[in-house]
């Protein structure tokens, strides 16, 4: 597929078949986010892949009503998460910028992005989700404690075909100077 339009087609999805998401795919689709960039390539992104039924519904009655729906039909559950204190630290455990805390954030974005598109292109639809319980979903998957929870992308196959939500026109984004 194009990347052209995988950019623009790509949408969240928030209603999914209940057909399961294949082994392989979930591979793939990690696969992908390898080849993100990363803090000095510090790959600190981790996937947590939840098929179990008791661990999903923990997940979904951590979250507000609006996601629930998504978090219940989703045959599949990707937990993004970071390993704690890499990305944006130097060597010494000191911050390396001014900006302190907070680079991980910007690697699993890239991560994430990569997986979404990959996944479009399988056919899967997939919505990122930044609203949860944090300590919830770290029990549900069991999570280590050096590692956090960043968001929670719900995967599987749309059952619905949502309108482009607008965006806005290339001058309000950019500023030549
Ligand atoms: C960091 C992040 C958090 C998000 N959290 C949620 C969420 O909790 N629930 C939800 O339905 N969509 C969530 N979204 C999806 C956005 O609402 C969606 O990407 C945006 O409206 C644009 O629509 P599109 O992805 O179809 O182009 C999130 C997206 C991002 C990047």
């Amino acid at each position: 597929m194009e990347l052209e339009q995988c950019i623009t087609n790509r949408r969240s999805i928030r209603r999914f078949q209940k057909t399961p998401v294949q082994y392989e795919d979930i591979v793939a689709m990690v696969d992908a986010t390898r080849w993100a960039p990363s803090w000095k390539n510090s790959q600190v992104t981790r996937y947590y892949a939840v098929l179990q039924e008791d661990r999903k519904n923990q997940i979904a009655q951590s979250m507000p009503a609006f996601n629930q729906i998504a978090c219940l039909e989703a045959p599949l559950l990707l937990v993004a998460c970071a390993k704690k204190a890499r990305s944006g630290y130097n060597r010494d455990g000191s911050f390396a910028t001014n900006k302190e805390k907070g680079w991980q954030m910007y690697d699993v974005g890239l991560s994430n992005m990569l997986l979404s598109l990959k996944a479009y292109e399988l056919g899967l639809g997939t919505v990122i989700m930044g609203y949860y319980d944090e300590q919830v979903v770290a029990q549900a998957i069991d999570l280590a404690d050096d590692q956090e929870v960043v968001a929670v992308i719900a995967v599987g196959y749309a059952d619905e075909m949502p309108e482009a939500p607008k965006r806005k026109n290339v001058e309000e984004l950019l500023v030549i100077k």
